[in-house]
């Protein structure tokens, strides 16, 4: 299967593009190198994929570059994770989230369009869900309150994609990732930032009172949810899904430093601040769509990902 791959050089596809080269499959990448984080970061991500033959890499902005878009390579099904991330930073340029992640999304809709293909799975997120009240949050949910531009974009391509779903008979699975962690996790997320800070003996900021939770997943499960959400839509045809892909178990944030203390034998200096705008309380994945529709089961507890996420800081530094 030939597949192209937004934001190959991110975190999330980064390794999506390894575990689909392993599995035999062709990557077409593309990633504009946002520059949310350090180029240099995102260059080393693509290092192994680099290796492989299988893997053709093209450094395009999938919001401006329409051209560009329109010249790629042929392929099969879109896996569309490219995005401008994280909800702190879209509250102080919303223009810029709305132009990447719902105009990109559109630009690529039209590609598909006008190519005639078919497939596609788009990384969405459990911002959507807001804080919403009813917990697990479930897909059934009616979501119409986003919290952040950054949910706002999330919710507005659903809907778009629906529209193409609807009118171009598109079959789209719609991925909820809730809170990436592992080797090579985003700089900006709590656990990357609160590792580095305990290592070089800085103080770590905690939001609010430390009883705020998050469903962390760690990458490789989140991986085997793409790649089984690619293989369902490849295998059923006439399909609109939207899915939660977490771990199912919401560590409090200061059970998280703990836990953090504990793998690295190390205690963090913490600095409390006020929670803040466009945080939610709690995230917590209810996964039972997942496990029936695509056989997805979360095999990593927060103690085994952070001791590999360690690891991997350590040899990178
Ligand atoms: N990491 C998480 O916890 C998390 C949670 C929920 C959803 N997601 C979603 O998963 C996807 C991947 O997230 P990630 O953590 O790997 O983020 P990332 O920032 O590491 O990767 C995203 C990649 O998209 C690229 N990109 C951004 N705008 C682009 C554009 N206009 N044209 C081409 N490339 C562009 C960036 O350069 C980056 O390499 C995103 O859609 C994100 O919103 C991530």
């Amino acid at each position: 299967m030939r597949i192209l791959l937004t934001g190959a050089a991110g975190f999330i596809g980064s390794h999506l593009s390894e575990r689909l080269l392993r599995l035999g499959h062709e990557v077409i990448g593309i990633d504009n190198f946002d520059p949310f984080y350090d180029r240099s970061i995102k260059e080393e991500n693509l290092s192994i994929s680099k290796k492989s033959n299988s893997f053709r890499f093209f450094e395009l902005d999938f919001a401006t570059d329409v051209l560009e878009l329109t010249n790629l390579p042929e392929f099969d099904i879109l896996i569309h994770l490219g995005a401008k991330a994280g909800v702190r930073p879209s509250i102080a340029d919303p223009k810029a989230y709305i132009e990447a992640n719902y105009t990109g999304t559109l630009n690529l809709l039209e590609l598909l369009k006008t190519r005639g293909i078919k497939k596609m799975v788009f990384a969405s997120s459990s911002s959507v869900y807001g804080n919403c009240l009813n917990i697990p949050f479930t897909e059934t949910e009616a979501l119409d309150q986003p919290i952040s531009p950054y949910a706002f974009t999330k919710r507005g391509c659903e809907m778009m994609n629906y529209t193409y779903h609807h009118l171009e008979n598109i079959d789209i699975v719609n991925l909820r990732f809730f809170t990436v962690y592992g080797p090579r996790q985003r700089p900006d997320l709590a656990i990357h930032k609160f590792i580095k800070k305990i290592l070089n003996d800085e103080p770590i900021q905690m939001f609010g009172d430390g009883s705020t939770a998050r469903d962390y997943t760690f990458i490789q499960d989140i991986v085997s949810g793409i790649v089984s959400s690619m293989d369902y839509i490849l295998e059923n045809d006439n399909c609109f899904e939207i899915v939660n892909i977490g771990n199912n178990q919401p560590v409090k944030l200061k059970d998280l430093i703990v836990a953090i203390e504990n793998t690295l034998g190390k205690q963090a200096v913490i600095e409390q601040q006020p929670m803040q705008p466009g945080d939610v309380d709690i995230t917590f994945a209810n996964i039972a769509k997942a496990q029936k529709l695509l056989n997805y089961q979360p095999t990593t507890s927060i103690e085994e990902g952070l001791k590999e996420f360690v690891s991997w800081i350590k040899v990178s530094a």
